[in-house]
C-alpha cells in the first residue's frame, strides 16, 4: 500500500511511523507527509527518510477537490492521521471511505469529539480519576471521533498518576501499535 500521513503537531508518531516501514519490508511504503503546521518537524522527518511532504493552508484544505487531487497524485492508498487537527472535509471523506485511519489518546466514546485532542483529553482523564485510559485506532467518518472502531489498547492508572505519567504510558502504547495497525490494515 502507499500510504499518507497527515499531522499537526510535533509529529513524534510520524517519526516512528516513517521508522518502522523504512525497517520492515512489508510491501507498505510512506510515500507522503502532509501538513498544515509550518513549525511542524514533520516535513524535516520527511527529508530525512527521502519522502515527500506537503504544506498546505487550511484555506486550502477545504478547497473542493484539493486533498482528493492530492492524494490520487501520489497513488495513496490509506491515509493515516497522526495529531492531525484540522476537520477533514467531506468530499475526501466520501471519496476514501474506510481509507482513512485517526488515532485518539482515550478509550472511545469517552474523551472524545471537538476540543478533545493532546493534553485535553489527558487532563479530563485525570479530573474523572479515571481508573484506566488508553488509545483507540479508528476508521474517520463525517464525525469528530466516532468512525468505526478498529482496536483499542488500555492501560491502568494509579492513584498518583500525573499529566506526564500518563502521557508516557500513552506515548508508549501509541509508539508500539500504530505501525503494526497500519501494517495489519494493509494485509486484510
Ligand atoms: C497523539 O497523542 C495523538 O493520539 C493525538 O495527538 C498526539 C499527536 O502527537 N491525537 C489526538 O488527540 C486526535 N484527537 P504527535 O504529533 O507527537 O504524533
Amino acid at each position: 500500500m502507499n500510504i499518507a500521513l497527515l499531522a499537526s503537531g510535533k509529529g513524534s508518531n510520524v517519526k516512528n511511523i516513517l521508522s518502522f516501514f523504512k525497517e520492515n519490508n512489508d510491501g507498505n511504503k510512506i510515500c507522503l507527509i502532509a501538513t498544515n503546521n509550518p513549525n511542524s518537524p514533520v516535513r524535516d522527518y520527511a527529508l530525512g527518510y527521502q519522502t515527500p511532504s506537503v504544506l498546505f493552508t487550511k484555506q486550502e484544505l477545504n478547497k473542493e477537490g484539493y486533498l482528493i487531487d492530492l492524494m490520487e497524485s501520489y497513488q495513496i492508498d490509506l491515509v493515516v492521521l497522526a495529531g492531525f487537527l484540522l476537520m477533514i472535509p467531506i468530499d475526501f471523506i466520501k471519496h476514501f471511505k474506510g481509507k482513512i485511519i485517526n488515532i485518539h489518546p482515550s478509550l472511545l466514546p469517552k474523551y472524545g469529539g471537538k476540543g478533545m485532542y493532546g493534553d485535553h483529553v489527558h487532563r479530563a482523564v485525570l479530573k474523572n480519576n479515571e481508573s484506566t485510559s488508553g488509545i483507540t485506532f479508528h476508521y474517520v467518518n463525517e464525525n469528530y471521533d466516532e468512525g468505526e472502531i478498529i482496536s483499542q489498547f488500555e492501560v491502568s492508572l494509579s492513584q498518583e498518576e500525573t499529566l506526564a505519567s500518563l502521557k508516557h504510558k500513552i506515548d508508549v502504547l501509541e509508539k508500539t501499535h500504530y505501525p503494526l495497525v497500519i501494517s495489519s490494515i494493509s494485509n486484510e
